[in-house]
């Protein structure tokens, strides 16, 4: 069991008590919020106590998820696996959805024997053991967890140690194909990353997943950050949306801790600039939608004070069922689509660092 007091808000609490019901319904419906500026400078890695202090990663973790299912997840990632290799970096892309594991089917691949599960139940010792070879130049694959009750119930000893091993795969970039939901388990993954890239499609459903997601994240990054501090108190009520305290955001949980006590506020407050996702906006079928990056960029600041950056769209293009049809990479298959070409901007955009929007230079 996670030992963490506090359990993930629940599928059923609404949005509507973060006070941003009006700016989701808003914002799903596109409206003309102001473009945000991009985020300056490049991230910094986040720090991740589950990590061994002794072995730093090796390559830069790239971690996607979404909070909902079907978004495209997978897709993205094994698609960006695929560009980021073709681009000469050694890529190992990790199925770590452990509800339900399928990213290999992304490379065309039937289910590998050697899964997570054997990792993570010990029938091999080490994460090297369960790394594959995909048959695209420079990227591996670790294949997702398909016991579901062990993988899906992961203990946290177990997480920890699967943690620590991701962090020593020796690859340029290592990709996290996280589950669908809010869960510690799916949320820490999100958390070791480097990089969060968090995948959303313009449906009301997905936006309202997407803040639910960005705001667990947060207050669990929040909540790592205070170690044996006592104001981390503070945070595990702020988990419970129907906490007596009254912290309906992180913007009140920041300020609580302050007015706890003001150093710690202060560190918090610092720490709290180093969350720092990027949104891609997948699906994208109306000129519309390609604004909804920035819309949700701009309620995330002014309403959860969580800076975000839109990275890029992506559209609903037809060549990607062609391709899972003919059981063909998307990458492989149609690299020069509409779709195709949109993902390899936002892979340069991950690979180099550039802050500078996807979505923008493909308009030029
Ligand atoms: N831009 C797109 N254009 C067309 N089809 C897409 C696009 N993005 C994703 N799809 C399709 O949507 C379906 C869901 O995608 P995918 O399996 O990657 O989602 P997921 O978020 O990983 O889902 P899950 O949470 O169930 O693992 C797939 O059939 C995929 O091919
Ligand atoms: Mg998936």
């Amino acid at each position: 069991m996670d030992p963490d007091p506090k359990e993930p808000l629940s599928a059923s609490d609404p949005t509507g008590s973060w006070g941003l019901h009006r700016e989701l319904k808003a914002a799903s419906a596109v409206a003309t919020f102001a473009e945000s500026p991009p985020a300056q400078g490049v991230r910094p890695v986040v720090e991740a106590t589950t990590r061994k202090k002794a072995q730093p990663a090796k390559g830069r973790i790239i971690a996607v998820g979404g909070g909902k299912g079907g978004v495209g997840k997978s897709f993205v990632t094994s698609s960006l696996g695929i560009s980021i290799a073709r681009h000469g970096k050694k890529v190992v892309v990790i199925d770590a959805d452990l509800g339900g594991a399928n990213l290999h089917t992304c490379f065309g691949l039937s289910a590998p024997s050697l899964t997570l599960s054997d990792f993570i139940s010990r029938r091999v010792e080490s994460i090297d053991d369960v790394i594959l070879e995909t048959g695209v130049k420079n990227l591996r694959l670790i294949s997702g967890a398909h016991d579901h009750l062990a993988a899906s119930n992961l203990k946290y000893t177990q997480k920890l140690r699967l943690l620590s091993h991701i962090a020593t795969v020796d690859a340029d970039f290592i990709l996290l194909d996280i589950g669908a939901g809010i869960s510690f388990n799916i949320v820490d993954f999100f958390l070791i990353a480097e990089q969060g890239l968090l995948v959303v499609i313009p449906e009301p459903s997905s936006i309202e997943n997407a803040y639910r997601f960005l705001k667990m994240s947060f207050y669990r990054h929040l909540w790592r950050a205070l170690k044996s501090s006592p104001s981390r108190k503070v945070v595990e009520e702020a988990m419970d949306q129907k906490n007596s305290d009254g912290i309906r955001t992180p913007i009140d949980l920041l300020d609580a801790v302050e007015r706890r006590d003001s150093a710690t506020g202060r560190y918090l407050k610092e720490r709290a600039l180093s969350f720092r996702p990027r949104l891609l906006i997948n699906q994208v079928r109306y000129p519309e939608d390609e604004r909804l990056g920035a819309s949700m960029a701009s309620v995330c600041r002014r309403h959860l004070g969580i800076d975000i950056e839109a990275i890029g769209t992506v559209c609903f293009d037809e060549s990607v069922w062609k391709a899972n049809r003919k059981r063909r990479p998307f990458m492989l298959d149609s690299p020069e689509s509409a779709a195709g070409s949109s993902l390899d901007l936002v892979a340069q955009a991950l690979m180099f660092g550039s802050r500078t929007s996807a979505r923008l230079e493909r308009q030029n």
